[in-house]
Formats: C-alpha cells, sequence, structure tokens
C-alpha cells in the first residue's frame, strides 16, 4: 500500500488512529538496552499487522535524557544511541510503504542545557544576543542572590536557575531544559527551519510539545507564585497566552507548502475551551484532548467529555482526539483496575505509585477489561484515536521499579515525593521469556517485572479474544467503517452510553454494574465474549451494525 498524494489526503489525519512509539522503550536491535531507531523498522510488519495510519515517535534527538529526550541538545540530528539520519531514512520508508505516515515530537518550549545555544549563552556576555534566546535575569537582594522568582517548578525545585556569572535563567521544567525566548526572532526562524528539515524527510506532521508555553510575558517587577495562581489564561506570564498563536499562523504557512500539508497536534493542558485556538485551521490544527485521560469510569462524565469535545473541535473545524494513554501517564490498564476518585479528583493512579504499587488494591482483571471496552468506544467516535505503544496488549504499568533504576526528573527532583512516570516507560515484551522479554539481547534500560512476558506480542498473537487481536480487529473493521462524521446518541440507561455512526453502525459500552440489553444488529466486534445473545455484560462494549 502506497500513501497516495492526491488532494483528499489533505484530511488524513482527522480520522486517523496515530500509534505513539517511545523510542527508547520500543525494541533494541544492538543489545546496549536502549530502544532505537533500526528496532523500530524491524518492527513495521507488527505495526502495519496493527492497522493503523500513522505512527507518533517522541523525542530521538541528541539528548543526555534528563527528561527522557525531551531536553533536545539538536534538533535536526539522531541521538546516535539511537541510530543515524539514515536509520531515521530508512524507517520513514519502510513505514510509508505500509501506507504508515510519521508524526515526530517538536520541543519547542525549552532546549537542553547541552544544546549550542544554551552553550554560547553561558559563554557570552550578561545582555549579549546569546543570551537574548532564552530568558536570562538577575537575581534579587543586594547581590543578586535571591531568584528573580519564587516560581515552584511542576518537576520539583525553583523555575529559576543561577548560573556560573550570577545571572539566572528560567526554566519551566528541569534545569537542563533552559524556556527559548519565542520574541527571538532568530528562535522563530530556526525552527521553521527544522520543521522543513524533517518535512523534506518525509515526515508528515509534528506532535506540538508543551504547545501553550511558548509566549511569555516577563515585566520587569515578576508576580509571586501566588499572585499568578490567581491570573486566568491570556494574562498568566507563562501559559495559554494569546500571542503564541502567532508563531503557529507563521508555522501553517510552511506546513500549507507542502502537499498534503504537514499535520500537527498540540499538546496544550489548557482549558477545554481555549482547546480550539490551537486546533484552528490558521494555525497548529488539531489538538489533544485529554478529558477522557482523566475521567473516571463513569457514563456521565464520559458522556459530557464526548458532547463537549465534538462540539468544541467542530467550533474549531478541527477533528477531536481521543486518549487513554501515553507517555506522562499511569496506563490506562492499571487506573481503570483502581478505586475510582471523584470526579473532581480522577483516579490518577498516582497514589497507588506512591504507595508502590501494591497488588492489592489494583483488580488487574478489571483493569484490562475496562480498557478494551474503552478503547473500542473511543475508536467509534468520529476524530482520531491516539493509542500509546502497549497499550494494544493490555499493559500495566509498572507500580514497583527499584529506586536505583529511576530515570524521571520527576521523581529525582521531588525526592520520591513525585512518583515519576518510569512505569509507563518500561520496555515492551515481544516474548513470553528470554532475556528483556525479547525488547532486545541486553538487559533492558528499565527493568521489566516478572509478569511482563505474560502480555507479550508473543503470547497474545494470534489467540482469539487476546488484547492485541481486538486492536487489529477493532482497527480493520474501523477502517471498513468511518465515512463521514455523523454521530448521534441513543437513549439509553443511565450507565449505558449508546451511540449510531454512519451505516448503522451502533457503539455501545455498558459502564453500570449490571448486564444491560442490546439493540438488535449484526455484531462486528464485542471487547468480551458475548455469552448471552442481545445482552451486554458490564464494563464491555459492543459494536453492533444494523445495516444502512
Ligand atoms: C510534555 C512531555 O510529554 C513530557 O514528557 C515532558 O516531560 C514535558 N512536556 C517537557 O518537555
Ligand atoms: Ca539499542
Amino acid at each position: 500500500m502506497e500513501i497516495g498524494s492526491e488532494s483528499a489526503d489533505r484530511d488524513w489525519w482527522r480520522h486517523a488512529v496515530v500509534y505513539q512509539v517511545y523510542p527508547r522503550s520500543f525494541a533494541d536491535s544492538n543489545g546496549d538496552g536502549i530502544g532505537d531507531l533500526p528496532g523500530v523498522t524491524s518492527r513495521v510488519p507488527y505495526l502495519a499487522r496493527l492497522g493503523i495510519d500513522a505512527v507518533w515517535l517522541s523525542p530521538f534527538y541528541p539528548s543526555a535524557l534528563a527528561d527522557g529526550g525531551y531536553d533536545v541538545d539538536d534538533y535536526r540530528d539522531v541521538d546516535p544511541r539511537l541510530g543515524t539520519l539514515a536509520d531515521f531514512d530508512d524507517l520513514v520508508g519502510a513505514l510509508k510503504a505500509e501506507g504508515i505516515r510519521v508524526v515526530i515530537d517538536i520541543v519547542p518550549n525549552h532546549t537542553s542545557n547541552r544544546h549550542a545555544w544554551f552553550r554560547e549563552a553561558l559563554a557570552s556576555p550578561q545582555g549579549s544576543p546569546a543570551r537574548d534566546r532564552y530568558h536570562f535575569r538577575d537575581g534579587r537582594g543586594p547581590d543578586g542572590s535571591t531568584p528573580p522568582a519564587d516560581w515552584e517548578c511542576g518537576f520539583g525545585g525553583l523555575m529559576w536557575t543561577q548560573v556560573p556569572d550570577g545571572q539566572w535563567y528560567l526554566h519551566i521544567h528541569a534545569a537542563e531544559q533552559p524556556d527559548l525566548n519565542w520574541d527571538n526572532a532568530e528562535v522563530r526562524d530556526d525552527f521553521l527551519t527544522t520543521l522543513r528539515f524533517w518535512a523534506d524527510r518525509g515526515v508528515a506532521g509534528f506532535r506540538v510539545d508543551v504547545a501553550h508555553m511558548l509566549a511569555k510575558d516577563l515585566p520587569d517587577d515578576l508576580p509571586s507564585d501566588a499572585q499568578m495562581a490567581q491570573m486566568g489564561p491570556g494574562a498568566h506570564p507563562l501559559f495559554d497566552r494569546d500571542d503564541v498563536h502567532d508563531v503557529y499562523a507563521q508555522w501553517r504557512t510552511v506546513f500549507e507548502a507542502y502537499d498534503p500539508p504537514l499535520t500537527a497536534v498540540a499538546e496544550a493542558w489548557v482549558l477545554p475551551e481555549r482547546r480550539g485556538r490551537y486546533a484552528s485551521q490558521g494555525g497548529l490544527g488539531q489538538a489533544f484532548n485529554f478529558d477522557l485521560l482523566r475521567a473516571n469510569w463513569d457514563a456521565a462524565e464520559f458522556r459530557q467529555i464526548i458532547d463537549r469535545n465534538l462540539r468544541l473541535a467542530a467550533t474549531a473545524g478541527s477533528s477531536s482526539t481521543w486518549v487513554l494513554s501515553n507517555h506522562d501517564v499511569v496506563r490506562h490498564a492499571t487506573r481503570y483496575g483502581l478505586a475510582q476518585g471523584t470526579p473532581e479528583h480522577p483516579q490518577d493512579g498516582r497514589d497507588w505509585l506512591l504507595a508502590g504499587g501494591p497488588e492489592v488494591v489494583l483488580d488487574r482483571e478489571l483493569g484490562i477489561r475496562r480498557a478494551r471496552a474503552g478503547v473500542l468506544l473511543l475508536l467509534a467516535l468520529p476524530g482520531s484515536t491516539y493509542l500509546y505503544q502497549g497499550e494494544e496488549l493490555g499493559l500495566h504499568e509498572v507500580g514497583d521499579i527499584p529506586k536505583e533504576f529511576r530515570q524521571d526528573p520527576t521523581y529525582v527532583r521531588t525526592a520520591g515525593a513525585d512518583p515519576g512516570r518510569d512505569g509507563c516507560r518500561v520496555p515492551l515484551p515481544w516474548t513470553r521469556s528470554g532475556t528483556s522479554f525479547g525488547f532486545g539481547t541486553g538487559s533492558a534500560h528499565l527493568p521489566q517485572p516478572p509478569w511482563f512476558g505474560e502480555s507479550s506480542v508473543e503470547v497474545e498473537d494470534g489467540v482469539e479474544g487476546s488484547t492485541l487481536e481486538l486492536y487489529r480487529r477493532a482497527l480493520a473493521v474501523r477502517r471498513e467503517l468511518t465515512a463521514d462524521t455523523s454521530f448521534e446518541w441513543h437513549a439509553s440507561g443511565g450507565s449505558v452510553l449508546h451511540f449510531e455512526r454512519p451505516g448503522g453502525w451502533h457503539c455501545v459500552t455498558n459502564l453500570a454494574t449490571e448486564p444491560a440489553p442490546l439493540p438488535p444488529g449484526e455484531v462486528m466486534i464485542a471487547s468480551v465474549d458475548l455469552a448471552e445473545a442481545g445482552v451486554l455484560p458490564p464494563d464491555a462494549t459492543v459494536w453492533i451494525l444494523t445495516g444502512p
């Protein structure tokens, strides 16, 4: 299957199934314990068989891995541990031959502290053009030894770090991730060059890291953390400022110079009502909707989120995105196997991780059962679905990674007060047993637990009823069915969600504790065994065809 280039292709992303590959943890081709690009290439047949439309590659750039690769040393190269530019080209070519597009992560808010620009800034005097590419400031107090502001970093510690000549620089994330100054013309121009560099190598689009943080307003008198917390969107000095969209309007001109135009999806943790700005067709075009990822397993919450996001996406001229897992959150098979939170404080798995992932409170089977029902619901919705590597195996979070193996700066910088995100980044199990369960020939960079092999590709491949086969079938059926975006709810009992898509395609999910009656029609796929005809057990989804 070759990807065509007719103009119809310009909308491919609107209903695509995009599979996130976290390269360091996908497949290791040379036994050094780190997943790499040739490793991904070796698994292209697996990805093709899964039936996805695109792969989203998390960062593979040269990096000290202070933040899993989101600390980029050079935006136009490949980390030598992960391969070369030629390996990248091979991967894109192999995927393209299977009709799979490639979306890459771009990290414009901050470079790494090893980036040539930051090194140059450190070697240059205060007030120099090299320092202007970042946010350097004098400190407060008579000797400038007090940081410019008391802003606490989500990764632990302060957002300001002092350099040897006494100035301080801003970093919203780890100290190894200095924030760029997007008012600087050179910064803006250089990213346009980076976009073209990858597009010319065959990349179809970009996932834009913390897209809501680039624009900053840093007056001489900086507000305190407490004052900042009161500031709403548009007024906040760091987040979701309106002028960030000037950057994306400029990116759009680059996108439109390609056929089909490049695509982008914003990672923007903003109020749902503000998401459309990022998804605008004159901007990035699409934005992540993380609402379901944060919701409890609750029909009313799901329904409200679905309605809201279909409306918001339509208003922006975009399509909605649906996500249950990614490399930043506890895997949803695990979240769904834990006790529910309240709607205000959904169960995010954090407490469970902090407690060391005790088995006693985790119902693994229930988690997988709901995860299967959840993904069938997502895949039936209009819009695109983003899958995270390993969820197609029903993989659980690893809750008990020994301290000495932990890599996530959120864990390290908070001395364990934040459990960190390593548990969803453990290298994939490909085989039931053997060294690193088929990930590679050496031991994996994050340790895999003994139970990993039971969720391996080898165990699930070709086995009827396995989660892998469920995903394969669901993607194949979806491919046949999604013609247009219309969507209609059917009246159903409180905890049953029933909607219809074009062509008589019904999706029914039972989030109740009691079985629910099913509408008549042909069952195309079900997340559980339907032992009794016409009845849907709890925590299950079915697709039914009633004919046109
Ligand atoms: C969002 C990424 O998904 C996350 O992994 C990273 O730590 C931050 N952005 C900073 O780049
Ligand atoms: Ca390797």
